[in-house]
């Protein structure tokens, strides 16, 4: 798949097969792409814990308050990712010009391991609806919980979805 072939393809999956795990190597690759994502003076200020098992079941619960994310319970895999310090050259940075560059870091990170996961034939959603607490304590961190990613292969019946998105004439002004 070339990247435009990802970015068509990727879409926020809400329906897994919870009978199919997720073959170690691909979860390897898509980790290993996470690895290479740009950060704020490549100071990488996150964490991925990755969630099997029992740890997977029990994130799903804390993403599911008030009736959300119940697909979360099918995904065999949960990816936590959570913030760590920056290093000191992006911590100033960010103060100074008043930029969370840890935030937009973190959604690169996402950006990353939801292409790379395309690329491997397996479904992601990134879920910002989540129990900080709760999820701190299953994972055992200290940083703050900023998304969880849920992981795994979509079911048959889960097609592509038309893509809704904003016009390139609103998104899009050219300057010169
Ligand atoms: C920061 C962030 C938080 C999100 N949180 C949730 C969530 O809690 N539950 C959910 O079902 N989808 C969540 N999504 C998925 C978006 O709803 C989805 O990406 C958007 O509607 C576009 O659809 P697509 O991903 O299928 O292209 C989140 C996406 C982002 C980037």
């Amino acid at each position: 798949m070339n990247f435009t072939q990802i970015a068509e393809n990727r879409q926020s999956c809400r329906s897994y097969d919870p009978t199919k795990p997720v073959e170690q190597e691909k979860l390897d690759r898509i980790l290993a792409s996470a690895r290479l994502a740009p950060s704020a003076c490549n100071g990488q200020p996150y964490h991925i814990t990755v969630c099997k098992g029992k740890a997977a079941a029990d994130v799903a619960k804390a993403v599911q308050g008030m009736g959300m994310n119940k697909f979360a319970s099918d995904a065999p895999v949960m990816l936590v990712l959570s913030e760590k310090p920056y290093v000191a050259t992006a911590g100033l940075g960010a103060k100074l010009k008043g930029i969370d560059y840890r935030s937009i870091d973190i959604g690169i990170l996402s950006a990353y391991i939801t292409a790379e996961a395309t690329a491997q034939g397996l479904g992601t959603c990134i879920l910002g609806w989540l129990d900080d607490d709760a999820i701190r304590k299953i994972c055992h961190l200290d940083g703050a919980v900023r998304l969880v990613i849920t992981l795994g292969y979509a079911k048959e019946d889960d097609k592509l979805r038309s893509k809704k998105r904003k016009d390139l004439d609103t998104l899009v002004s050219t300057v010169e």
